[in-house]
């Protein structure tokens, strides 16, 4: 059978390593799928770079709609990203009835309703394993392998940038905007490094692991987003003494009320395996009623790692290309018929009905009866106390006296599981004492068990 033509759009990083997987296991690739993959044409804006990667292999063109114009070509692979001209030219090959393999998260998380539907009325299949966790063959795990389970929980390490500041961070007990500058200058931070250290990033990704864990339709615009700037070394160390480490996770989950979605930096015990993810690695934890707790660790990024999702994408689409529309994996893992309706029967909650656990971290006056009114207030909302650290304020910042001369204190409370309103009202109330010295830190914890 004829190799399946593909036309490559953006041949950086994941484009070269696609490229140079495919060039290098080609034979084993083809006994897999069936036929051959064949990269027939590159676009990219630097033309110059694209031949020095292909050679003569692939004809390379500057315009990307070269490509969707050519009837040869089964396949388009988009690695441009963002949601600007990507978004236009997906939509395009969709309607030139071609396949689609992307790895732009940020584009699904938002477009994800318009470009499926798309894909759908056209008979064609947009894959997007790379899109998720790079080189971890996550949305395969959530889509296929667990298919028998009722999803509970997904939670993870999805953003390599981040885990790596944070790693850093409680290595060296250096603050964020340190470590961050020291990421930059090594090259594992981009120049701008918002998407990453905003959290954003990691909220497209759990975005797209909800709606294909739970059979809902992708809601980025639900999702809850809140990075690692506030984080300090002190709020890590005193994690540590308590028994956890604080990583950035994107976690959803099925309850009563909906679906949990959110983003935000998380205390989650030592002992627990995703705890231990250093440096730049991902870890994806889900957790089906059947199946139990399943962990999945690797490489979220990088060239080769992520050119091992886009290709094990390009095999199912070799493999299915002929097969009836209807016979294929759906690309959200339900039917679409029968996508729960976003607001529906199973909503995304707003943070305010989360229910988790917390450390607060109160700079207090060391005085009499601080701790006592604080305690009430969090009693009056029914807010239960699980363990608390009382320490100098200066064993971690310095400063155990304040400008003003007054002996302070870290209070370092962590709580049972309750409503996230409740909290916000009760720290409104903490937070008007006047010995609360300093701006409350809160940070959820996840037992994950
Ligand atoms: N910037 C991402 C990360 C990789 O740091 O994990 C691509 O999603």
């Amino acid at each position: 059978m004829k190799p399946i033509q593909v036309g490559l759009l953006g041949i950086g990083t994941v484009g070269s390593g696609t490229f140079n997987v495919l060039q290098r296991n080609q034979e084993e690739i083809r006994r897999r799928a069936g036929r051959g993959i064949e990269i027939a044409m590159v676009a990219d804006l630097d033309t110059e770079r694209a031949r020095s990667v292909v050679g003569d292999t692939a004809k390379v063109v500057g315009d990307a709609r070269e490509i969707i114009a050519n009837p040869e070509i089964d396949v388009v692979i988009e690695l441009i990203g963002g949601y600007g001209i990507a978004k236009a030219l997906v939509l395009e090959a969709i309607a030139a009835g071609k396949h689609v393999v992307t790895a732009n998260k940020a584009l699904l998380a938002v477009h994800g309703s318009e470009i499926f539907k798309a894909a759908a009325e056209k008979g064609v299949m947009v894959a997007y394993e790379a899109a998720v966790a790079g080189g971890i063959p996550i949305i395969k795990a959530l889509r296929e392998g667990l298919t028998a389970n009722q999803i509970q929980w997904v939670a993870g390490i999805i953003n390599g940038t981040t885990n790596f500041i944070l790693s850093e961070m409680r290595d060296k007990g250096l603050d964020f905007d340190v470590v961050l500058k020291e990421a930059q200058r090594l090259g594992y931070a981009e120049a701008d490094p918002t998407f990453d250290i905003e959290g954003v990033d990691a909220a497209h990704k759990v975005t797209l692991m909800s709606a294909i864990a739970f059979g809902i339709p992708v809601q980025f615009d639900k999702a809850y987003v809140e990075g690692i700037t506030k984080l300090s070394a002190a709020d890590i160390k005193y994690a540590e003494q308590l028994g956890y480490r604080i990583k950035l996770l994107g976690i959803t989950k099925r309850t009563d009320k909906g679906i949990e979605l959110r983003v935000h930096p998380s205390l989650v015990p030592t002992k627990r395996l995703i705890a231990n993810v250093e440096g730049a690695m991902n870890a994806v934890v889900v957790h089906g009623d059947a199946v139990g707790t399943t962990l999945y660790y690797g490489k979220g990024a990088g060239s080769e790692p992520t050119a091992s999702a886009v290709i094990a994408d390009l095999v199912d689409i070799a493999r299915l290309h002929t097969a009836d529309p209807e016979h294929r994996v759906p690309p959200l893992a339900f039917q679409s018929n029968t996508l729960v309706a976003a607001g529906g029967e199973l909503p995304v909650l707003p943070m305010s009905e989360v229910v988790t656990s917390y450390y607060l971290r109160i700079r207090v006056a060391d005085e009499a009866g601080v701790l006592a009114k604080i305690t009430s207030i969090l009693a009056g909302m029914g807010i239960s106390i699980d363990a608390l650290l009382q320490r100098e304020a200066g064993e971690v910042s310095g400063d155990s006296e304040g400008s003003q001369g007054v002996p302070q204190t870290d209070l370092i409370i962590l709580t049972h599981a309750t409503r996230e309103g409740d909290m916000d009202t009760a720290l409104a109330q903490i937070q008007q004492l006047p010995t609360v010295l300093a701006p409350i830190n809160r940070i959820r914890k996840e037992e994950l068990n």
